[in-house]
């Protein structure tokens, strides 16, 4: 039997308070919603779940609160099969909380009241610093400090070991931390903010993606919607398309995409199948309601492949 990729996943756990309304309310504004759900959610956490129902033997490193929704969550990664060694607990903060309201066409707005999410330190990391060097493949996101996520990312480099960065929420980065990235995954906008130039096209995130390469990122994979996503490595950029499919909820996607992008590329794949595997995954997940919780299996993937 083959080997199960080993992924470690650095970063945020949301609850996610999620309600359906037929537009995205304007500042001032009470508008009536609904339905509502609340479950697991926040970038790291969406990836560690993502990526073990993909296969992947997955430890997560995240701080909680010390009260019911931390109590919850930790319930929840271990549901998931999700290695919690490093599910650490804070009684300084509350557990990380997302506000989400998602419109009739899938599309959404978030705020984060981050709480424990911000208190994961060096120091943690440092703690645990054998999930991180023993990994195949370790991913990161922006929603845990990026002093916490430099200082990670350069741990796993120093020991060989390959960092996925998915740049959201989208921030400048300085060089010290693009320098110890292998795979970098924004969006246009993140891709925007970070490179200093305009995404509005395939031309202009090609540009974007080889001022990234300069800036020290080994390769770029600019994720464009439904589109699919453009791959930019010193040897040339590719445009990998999407597949088209009927959008509920378009929170998550990303979260899907980066996932998958990871397993596929810990297990071995090059950057061009890794990253059509990855626009099927997050095809799927947006046909469906929610982030953690609507994350596709590996048999529901390799279905769709067809
Ligand atoms: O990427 C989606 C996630 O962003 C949500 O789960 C929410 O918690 C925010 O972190």
């Amino acid at each position: 039997m083959e080997r199960r990729p080993k992924l470690t996943v650095v970063g945020s756990y949301n609850t996610d308070l999620t309600v359906r309304a037929p537009r995205i309310p304007v500042g001032g504004e009470t508008i009536l919603g609904g339905p509502f759900q609340s479950g697991p959610g926040g970038k790291g956490a969406n990836q560690a779940v993502a990526a073990a129902r993909l296969g992947a033997d997955v430890t997560m490193l995240v701080k909680l609160g010390s009260d019911p929704f931390g109590d919850q969550a930790a319930e929840n990664l271990a549901r998931e099969n999700i290695r919690c060694d490093y599910v650490l607990r804070s009684a300084e903060s509350h557990t990380g909380v997302a506000f989400i309201v998602v419109d009739d066409a899938g599309e959404n707005m978030i705020v984060v009241a981050a709480g424990a999410n911000n208190l994961l330190s060096p120091a943690d990391i440092d703690r645990a610093r054998e999930a991180i060097t023993s990994a195949d493949l370790v991913v990161f996101q922006l929603e845990v400090p990026v002093e916490t996520v430099t200082h990670a990312a350069r741990l796993a480099r120093q020991a060989g070991v390959r960092v996925l960065l998915n740049p959201a929420p989208g921030r400048k980065l300085d060089r010290d931390l693009l320098e110890q990235v292998d795979i970098l995954t924004p969006n246009e906008t993140e891709a925007a903010l970070i490179s200093g130039l305009p995404v509005t096209n395939v031309r202009e995130a090609e540009a974007a993606g080889k001022k990234l390469l300069e800036e020290g990122v080994r390769a770029v994979v600019l994720t464009l919607g439904s589109n699919g996503a453009l791959v930019v490595t010193p040897q040339g950029s590719q445009h990998v398309p999407g597949r088209r499919v009927k959008v509920v909820d378009t929170t998550g996607a990303g979260d899907a995409f980066s996932a998958a992008l990871a397993v596929r590329l810990a297990e071995g794949k090059d950057l061009a199948e890794a990253v059509r595997f990855a626009n099927l995954t997050a095809a799927l997940q947006v046909t469906r309601f929610g982030t953690a919780q609507a994350m596709p299996s590996r048999q529901e993937v390799e279905a769709f492949l067809g």
